[in-house]
């Protein structure tokens, strides 16, 4: 169906490539493969050979006496480019737009999607500088992320770092092309809110807004018109096509939400919104006094109820809500999916989720039986969430 190229760097993880190589056939792409040298090292090009029926390259500098450039051709051909496993140093190289070498090389020519599939020592993957990397490759436009996946690493240490297996990353290879969501309108919303006390105080939580940006990002790569309404956050701007909306309070949150929810086809609401304000807002630095101090909080409106009942017999826009629970999870989600008339309540503990990169969720639905756990970094969990959205949008 497409021509992909599958670059595998020289990586434990490249023992899978040849069962990568063999999905991606089954799914009925023509797969080149790019080996690096260190890969040479790894894994046998003529295992990749045989199951892809192609030859596999290593260097810029083969074939040349025909007057191929096969660095410009087979990179400028690929409808996608999958790099499983890629190292630490590959991703050093893609991140200084380093061409040293055929892989990193197609990696500049090319404009179609690419999606890495990183696999190392998880202190590896922890460094700042493979932090770093990651982060500046995330800035381009058609780069996506399979994984790392958590566990125990071929090295025997544990820890983030894994490659994802082979029909994870197949199935990540088919999304990037995906536009299921073309047309579609979203309103999405992340992060925490931040409830002040005085001029330099608040009351906030933990929530860093990955879930809900990795929700907007993906929705809006698979076609949707998606606007994040997030909270004080760390994070990076999203992607240039997500319009993003800053707020802080609850109570800003929801005149951002008032003003847009009817003109969506759905409303994610993946914020951590505070349940309680300060009651009053000192205008002065509060001061530091004798004793105990008591905090008056007034309830903050529950916005997803609030959409919930708006939004009446209509069910429409799909409602989505999400809860972090520190124990019984499904329980309080089933509760909250009738308190609330929504359509989905996607639960998570907060130990598997809060502030993390990573993400464990299942689903509850107002029809059906209850979807996952999805389990993975939030970008995948996002996709995989879309996966089963998607159907329900189109309707
Ligand atoms: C046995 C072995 C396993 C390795 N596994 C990894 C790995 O999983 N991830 C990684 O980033 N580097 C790994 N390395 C180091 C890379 O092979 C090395 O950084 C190499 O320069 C990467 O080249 P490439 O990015 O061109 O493939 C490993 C090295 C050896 C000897």
């Amino acid at each position: 169906m497409a021509k992909v190229l599958l670059g595998v760097c020289g990586g434990i993880a490249a023992y899978k490539a040849p069962e990568l190589a063999r999905l991606l056939r089954k799914a009925g792409h023509a797969v080149d493969v790019v080996l690096t040298e260190a890969a040479t090292r790894l894994v046998a090009p003529a295992a990749l050979a045989a199951v892809t029926g192609r030859p596999v390259r290593v260097s810029m500098w083969e074939g040349l006496e025909s007057g191929a450039m096969d660095h410009i051709a087979l990179a400028a051909e690929a409808e996608a480019i999958v790099v499983a496993p890629a190292t630490a140093d590959l991703l050093a190289r893609a991140a200084a737009g380093r061409a040293s070498d055929l892989l990193s090389a197609c990696l500049l020519v090319t404009r179609a999607p690419v999606l890495l599939a990183p696999a190392m020592n998880s202190r590896m993957w922890d460094h700042p500088f493979t932090r770093r990397n990651a982060a500046v490759l995330s800035e381009l436009p058609n780069v996506r992320w399979v994984g790392p996946e958590s566990g125990e690493l071929a090295c025997g240490w544990e820890g983030p770092g894994r490659m994802s297996e082979p029909a994870a990353i197949a199935a990540a290879v088919e999304r990037l092309w995906k536009r299921d969501l073309d047309g579609r309108r979203l309103l999405v919303t992340a992060g925490p809110t931040y409830e002040p006390l005085d001029p330099v105080r608040f009351l906030g939580n933990r929530s860093s807004g990955r879930m809900g940006q990795a929700l907007a990002e993906a929705a809006a790569r698979r076609g949707a018109r998606v606007t994040l309404l997030r909270g004080p956050s760390a994070l990076p701007a999203p992607a240039a096509d997500v319009e993003l909306v800053p707020f802080e309070t609850a109570l800003d949150l929801r005149r951002e939400l008032l003003a847009r929810w009817r003109q969506c086809d759905a409303v994610l609401m993946a914020a951590a919104v505070a349940d309680y304000r300060p009651r009053t807002f000192s205008t002065e630095k509060l001061k530091r006094g004798v004793g105990d101090v008591s905090l008056a909080l007034a309830p903050n409106p529950d916005l997803l109820a609030e959409l919930g009942r708006r939004r009446g017999a209509s069910r429409t826009p799909l409602l989505v809500g999400f809860c972090v629970e520190t124990r019984h999870l499904a329980a309080a989600a089933r509760a909250k999916l009738r308190a609330k008339r929504c359509d989905w309540i996607v639960a998570n503990l907060a130990r598997d989720a809060l502030g993390l990169e990573t993400t464990k969720v299942e689903v509850h639905r107002a029809r059906g039986k209850p979807l996952g756990p999805f389990e993975g970094s939030k970008s995948a969990v996002a996709d995989a969430l879309l996966d089963a959205l998607a159907p329900l949008l189109r309707r």
